[in-house]
């Protein structure tokens, strides 16, 4: 049996893409903080085996790897991410060194690992959940989150240019979603200035755009056309139309 592996499992898109990929007949490696609701979670699925942890901390990321690497892994998700929100002199310190420690140093160890496996086997697909904000030159009162999310794309699309060079069966692609109905918004503190998405809708879009083989996944019309129109306007501008879009979403 095929294993998956997919963090933020406990929740939103990383819960869909777990339970997606195990009626694909998917063994799930289940991976987040809250042990309970991975229990949850495995319960109602076929197989499954939760991995509890913080990945925030490095020596998790290389504990998840060595722990399951001998498990027949062929898909990676790397879903577990968060965003703070607020002006950037003005929000937590530590707060935002955990955003980077999950968004970007987890997503790179992990994608360089399994990568080099999947590069000895020639076969394996690496999916990492980035977000629109990440299409984007900035995000003002979303800073730190916009430019985690800039990292992970860029970082993907260089993997998948490297692969196509080696004409490598090995596939690495990016998911960059809009607005999507998840627990997001409430660790965020914000609520949506724009419709949103089922993470189901979400998840069902990748899953088909991962079997085409394609590098950057956009989920809904409006948000691949919001996408290609900011290319066609100045940097500044895209920057104080996002930041606008970003003060819409306070809660109080
Ligand atoms: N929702 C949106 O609108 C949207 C749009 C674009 C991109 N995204 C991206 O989609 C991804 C999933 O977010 P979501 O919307 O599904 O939000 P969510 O419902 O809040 O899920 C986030 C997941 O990340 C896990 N996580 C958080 N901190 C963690 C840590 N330190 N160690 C391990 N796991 C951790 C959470 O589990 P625990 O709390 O149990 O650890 C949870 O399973 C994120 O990367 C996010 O940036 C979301």
């Amino acid at each position: 049996m095929k294993t998956a592996i997919v963090t933020g499992a406990s929740s939103g898109i990383g819960r869909e893409f777990a339970i997606a990929l195990s009626k694909k007949g998917f063994h799930i490696i289940a991976v987040a903080r809250r042990k309970d609701r991975l229990v949850e979670l495995s319960q109602n699925l076929e197989s499954c085996e939760i991995f509890p942890c913080d990945l925030t901390k490095r020596e998790e990321c290389f504990r998840l790897y060595h722990e399951v690497r001998s498990k027949n892994v062929s898909i990676v998700i790397n879903c577990a991410g968060f965003g703070v929100f607020g002006k950037f002199e003005t929000t937590d310190l530590d707060r935002e060194l955990d955003l980077i420690n999950l968004n970007i140093t987890a997503v790179h160890i992990l994608t360089k690992l399994f990568l080099k496996d999947f590069r000895a086997k020639n076969k394996g697909y690496i999916l990492n959940v980035s977000s629109s904000a990440g299409l984007m030159p900035s995000g003002p009162y979303m800073s730190a989150y916009y430019a985690s999310k800039a990292y992970v794309t860029s970082l993907t699309t260089a993997i998948a240019t490297e692969l196509s060079e080696e004409n490598s069966n090995v596939y690495a692609g990016v998911l960059c979603p809009g607005p999507v109905d998840t627990e997001f918004n409430d660790v965020a503190g914000v609520k949506f200035g724009v419709k949103s998405i089922s993470a189901r809708e979400c998840v069902d879009y990748a899953l088909k755009k991962m079997a085409e083989r394609k590098t950057v996944i956009v989920p809904t019309f409006t948000m691949k056309a919001a996408i290609i129109g900011q290319r066609f306007i100045p940097r500044k501008a895209t920057s104080i139309i996002a930041g606008e879009i970003q003060k819409k979403k306070t809660l109080i």
